[in-house]
């Protein structure tokens, strides 16, 4: 099968916080799984910069727009890297091709009769890059990001929206699948039932973004801009290849709930007046709160960067699957990353391949023979039970599904205590069994923790001599080779030193 996943575009008008990891630690947790299946994969992440904010923050710093810009890419550029997130391409809208490609389809939109020029006036917030109606206002504030919107009236293009009401609900009755879970299905759905407005797609008198083909004194508005990249992307990601004809419409955006209407509503309809097919899913994750606070790009403890640099990327990536209930909303804590960390990782798995490995080179020299015993846990099983939470996207109950085997492994060795074995030379071979089922647990394990730990497995099955190949049927019993060479294993998570409180507190 081919799939195509996309993360949203992020503003960069500030450094990448752990919010905007979580999006793209999800989406790589997804497709690397979808990779383990023998799909076809295209992952693509990026930066959208045509921002009123963006250029209003170069403003502030006195900088050039596009020096602003090349400054503060580079550290969106590491965001996927640092997180070991498998990147096919990372999009900037100040890419040439995607320029171009921008102009190309709002123009297929023009002539197709879908664009007319009107009068605008209304609340806009900045930082959702979108208008209210008054009575949408919370006190006169905008109600998701609680500042006061601006007073804009200009001359505007106009997208006709209104026009696909009826075709978007008949392909929602069509395609339930089309948004998911089914709470963002239904919240999606209820909008569209509601009455769709038309809406502006340009900004008059701005010189910060992609100007229209038609009246270049109005440039595109930074949502018909940014939507369009997912598109844009797959004509010169690769030169030399359309990947259209590959991976469209085999497509499946990952976005914030906040989002959910730009994907659900405008881009849908935007896709049909330009002649295009739908994508296949549009999968709306909660938010990650720390407390109850939705996480602000501008605190530098929550910056993602900070944190992977502490902890490492494979930690935050187990954080982020295992903290909150993927998709739901949920909150927890910056603490709780120092907690997992030595609870589970470092002592759950990585002390079981340290006491696996150093047994094996103690009492057997560092050989493995095969001797499939009964196993920790079942295996097969443990793959179906992923394969079925992986299709309804449930990356958190997969992974604790993992986390029982894991433990499963942790108490076989206290339960068969293989120390106890090696004192008695007639019970041999049950200590080969036992240290052939703890390998081979360990082989399923961290075959089905790929995703989620991609920087680790490779070093765990490197340790314990068996092969890197990750395809999902590994998850199965009996896999583990004989093998030579085990040496005890060097710690997988090492201890972090907390920082001192006060460095926290100005960290
Ligand atoms: N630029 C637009 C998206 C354009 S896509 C064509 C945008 N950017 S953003 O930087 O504000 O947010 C990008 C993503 O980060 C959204 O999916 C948003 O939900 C996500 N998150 C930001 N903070 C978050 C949390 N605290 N928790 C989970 N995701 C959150 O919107």
């Amino acid at each position: 099968m081919r799939f195509y996943l996309t993360t949203p575009i992020y503003y960069v008008n500030a450094e990448p916080s752990i919010g905007n990891a979580y999006t793209t630690v999800a989406a790589d947790i997804v497709v690397r799984h979808r990779r383990q299946r023998g799909d076809e994969t295209f992952f693509l992440t990026g930066v959208d910069e045509h921002s009123t904010r963006v250029y209003r923050v170069a403003q502030e710093q006195g900088l050039d727009p596009y020096e602003y810009l090349d400054q503060i890419a580079v550290r969106w550029r590491e965001l996927p890297e640092r997180l070991n997130a498998s990147i096919d391409f990372f999009i900037r809208t100040s890419d040439e091709g995607h320029k171009a490609f921008v102009r190309e389809f709002l123009q297929r939109i023009y002539d197709n009769g879908d664009i007319y020029e009107g009068l605008y006036a209304g609340f806009y917030c900045v930082r959702c890059e979108a208008f209210y109606a008054a009575e949408d206002l919370i006190e006169g504030k905008c109600p998701i990001h609680g500042i006061d919107p601006e007073w804009i009236e200009e001359k505007n293009y106009f997208f006709r929206l209104s026009a696909y009401q009826e075709r978007l609900l008949k392909i929602y009755d069509e395609r339930p699948d089309l948004v998911r879970p089914a709470n963002r299905y239904n919240e999606a759905r209820a909008f569209i039932a509601g009455g769709l407005s038309d809406f502006s797609i340009s900004r008059a008198g701005q010189p910060w973004g992609i100007p229209l083909p038609w009246d270049e004194s109005q440039v595109a508005y930074v949502w018909a801009d940014a939507l369009v990249n997912y598109l844009s992307a797959l004509t010169y990601a690769r030169p030399g290849e359309d990947l259209r004809e590959t991976f469209w419409p085999v497509v499946h955006h990952f976005v914030g709930k906040d989002i959910l209407r730009f994907h659900a509503v405008y881009w849908p309809a935007m896709l049909l007046s330009a002649g295009y097919e739908l994508p296949q899913t549009v999968l709306a994750h909660g938010w990650l709160l720390l407390g109850e606070e939705k996480i602000s790009k501008t605190n530098p403890l929550v910056q993602a960067l900070n944190l992977t640099e502490r902890y490492g990327g494979d930690a935050i990536r187990f954080w982020c699957a295992r903290a909150i209930p993927f998709p739901q909303d949920g909150s927890a804590s910056l603490e709780s990353i120092g907690e997992r960390y030595d609870r589970e990782l470092a002592n759950d798995l990585g002390n079981l391949v340290s006491r696996t490995t150093a047994m094996i080179a103690r009492y057997r020299g560092g050989v493995l023979a095969r001797a499939p015993g009964e196993g920790a846990f079942d295996a097969g099983a443990l793959r179906e039970t992923i394969v079925g939470q992986f299709d309804r996207y449930d990356i958190t109950g997969a992974l604790e599904s993992i986390w029982h085997a894991v433990r499963a492994l942790n108490q076989y060795v206290e339960t068969n205590a293989p120390w106890n074995l090696a004192k008695d030379e007639a019970r041999a071979a049950d200590l080969d069994r036992v240290l052939y089922d703890l390998v081979d647990g360990l082989v399923a394990v961290s075959v089905a923790l790929a995703p989620y730990l991609p920087d680790t497995v490779p070093r765990i099955l490197d340790a314990v001599r068996q092969s890197e190949d990750l395809s999902l049927d590994r998850i199965a019993a009996g896999v583990a080779e004989a093998a030579a060479g085990i040496e005890p294993a060097a710690p997988l998570f090492p201890r972090v030193e907390e920082p001192p409180e006060d460095a926290a507190a100005t960290a």
